[in-house]
């Protein structure tokens, strides 16, 4: 018999969740013109838009933020924070910054000249915007098996050395101020990168005098991958494979909200000095002070502590296994998803989930909608419209058409999981009457945030038959 496990924590404070009539989230869902991310949180039943700033603190970080420092100046809490991120990450220089995104601008204007190229194993929505907002071109040299959804890899963010080196070759090393590794890569899936995929792009950059920079947004969930599917790595804690990791980096952005298990922060490390004395001029134009960057000394102090929290063994294999534990069921069922299941997420393939629809319809967006209508869950398009559109003012028609069911840190139970997998076979069953959507409003950047659509159907219903 296999023994069952349980999450590695209890529960010492509960919120009540909405449960509302399917009329009431259909009204819901037409006030937020089809646009998951503008449905009020007070509308949803079991929220998986998203892992960022949504994880549940532990009680050790509710007590540090009473010892938050909130000094403008040279707080303890931010001495603190430093320290954690020297110790767990193994960074030397450290600023923090509002979110990941701080980081980003931060790195982009002081790295990138217009005219360059950032390449990087996948992009991400951010990461990009402000990589092209400085002048860069984004070259995509992520393998080739990270685009196909079914493709069971063990490590589908891997970054492929040739694409790489075929990129130095025709631009010239001097044109790429950097090359971005994200760890896990959000948009294949929350697929990781392997150790020694991460060595070989580490040698093959220093070798053209290029720097490399993470995206360590989920690098503690990437460390669990390389524990257990790397040769050579079970052994290990995910505290040491981590700091090896972080090695084959020159530095890194960091959106806290993840894998620093709180609810907001983040920053830029490096082990440069004198990008370090640049970035500092540029955080307290854009931030604050270098020793608090956007957050509140009570921020910091928790996040120094969930830094420290998010390495231990047992929570980091109950929140891959509860990700799992959602995932196995979808496909055991015969939904199409995402293989293998990553680490924050599971990613339906609306594609082919929805294979009535062409992707000017918005297949991911519209299923989204359907899963909130069906069940109350709130889901994410992960497809056409968070790639946007190009220079020539077209649609990006990424190959994957993903909706994405985040699963946020220490807050559901594997109950809930059941009830999101229940909800979303039923509608496999029903999946011919989920209609297409239109855009009605499109916003110039980031359009998945506040688009707002309409059902395509000439009932104006988005299931028919409901
Ligand atoms: C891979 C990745 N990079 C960067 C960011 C941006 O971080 P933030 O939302 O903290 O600005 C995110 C956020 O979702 C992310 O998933």
């Amino acid at each position: 018999m296999t023994r069952r496990t349980a999450e590695p924590y209890k529960i010492k404070s509960v919120e009540t969740l909405a449960m509302l009539t399917y009329d009431e989230r259909k009204k819901a869902l037409e006030r937020a013109g089809y646009n998951t991310f503008l449905i009020d949180s007070a509308d949803v039943y079991i929220d998986l838009l998203t892992d960022s700033g949504t994880t549940a603190m532990s009680d050790a970080q509710w007590g540090a933020l009473m010892t938050g420092d909130e000094a403008y100046a040279g707080s303890k809490s931010w001495k603190r924070l430093e320290q954690a991120v020297r110790d767990v990450y193994g960074y030397q220089y450290v600023l923090p910054t509002h979110q990941g995104r701080g980081a980003e601008n931060i790195l982009s204007q002081l790295k990138i000249n217009p005219g360059d190229y950032v390449p990087g194993n996948m992009y991400f929505t951010t990461t990009r915007a402000h990589q092209e907002l400085n002048g860069a071109t984004f070259v995509d040299i992520i393998i080739d098996e990270a685009h196909d959804p079914l493709f069971e890899h063990s490590f589908k963010g891997n970054v492929d050395l040739q694409k790489l080196e075929n990129l130095i070759e025709e631009v010239g090393a001097d044109r790429i101020p950097y090359v971005c590794v994200a760890v896990t890569v959000n948009l294949a899936g929350g697929q990781p990168v392997s150790m020694q995929n991460l060595k070989d792009v580490y040698a093959l950059c220093h070798s053209h005098g290029i720097d490399v920079m993470f995206d360590a947004t989920r690098c503690v969930e990437n460390a669990y991958f390389i524990k257990e599917r790397e040769e050579g790595h079970s052994h290990r804690s995910v505290a040491e494979i981590l700091k090896e990791m972080l090695s084959y980096s020159d530095g890194c952005t960091m959106s806290g909200k993840k894998d620093c298990l709180v609810n907001m922060g983040g920053f830029l490390a490096m082990n440069d000095e004198e990008l370090y004395t640049r970035s500092r001029e540029l955080v307290v134009v854009y931030e604050g002070m270098p020793s608090y960057g956007g957050m509140s000394g009570r921020y910091m102090e928790a996040m120094a502590v969930g830094i420290r929290e998010a390495v231990d063994d047992h929570y980091i294999e109950h929140r891959i296994g509860q990700v799992r534990h959602l995932g196995e069921q979808l496909i055991a069922a015969g939904i199409p998803v995402v293989q293998p299941i990553g680490g924050h997420a599971v990613f339906l393939d609306a594609r082919s989930f929805l294979s009535h629809l062409p992707q000017e319809a918005f297949p991911a967006q519209a299923l989204a909608a359907a899963l909130y209508l069906d069940s109350g869950v709130r889901s994410m398009e992960r497809g056409i419209v968070s790639a946007g559109r190009n220079q020539h003012g077209e649609h990006n028609t990424p190959k994957l058409e993903l909706v994405r069911l985040t699963i946020p840190r220490r807050v559901y139970t594997n109950n809930h999981m059941d009830v999101v997998a229940d909800s979303i076979i039923e509608l496999y069953n029903k999946r011919d009457s989920i209609c297409g959507l239109r855009m009605d409003y499109e916003p110039p950047t980031l359009r998945f945030f506040t688009a707002r659509f309409s059902p395509l159907a000439e009932s104006g219903d988005l299931m028919s038959g409901n």
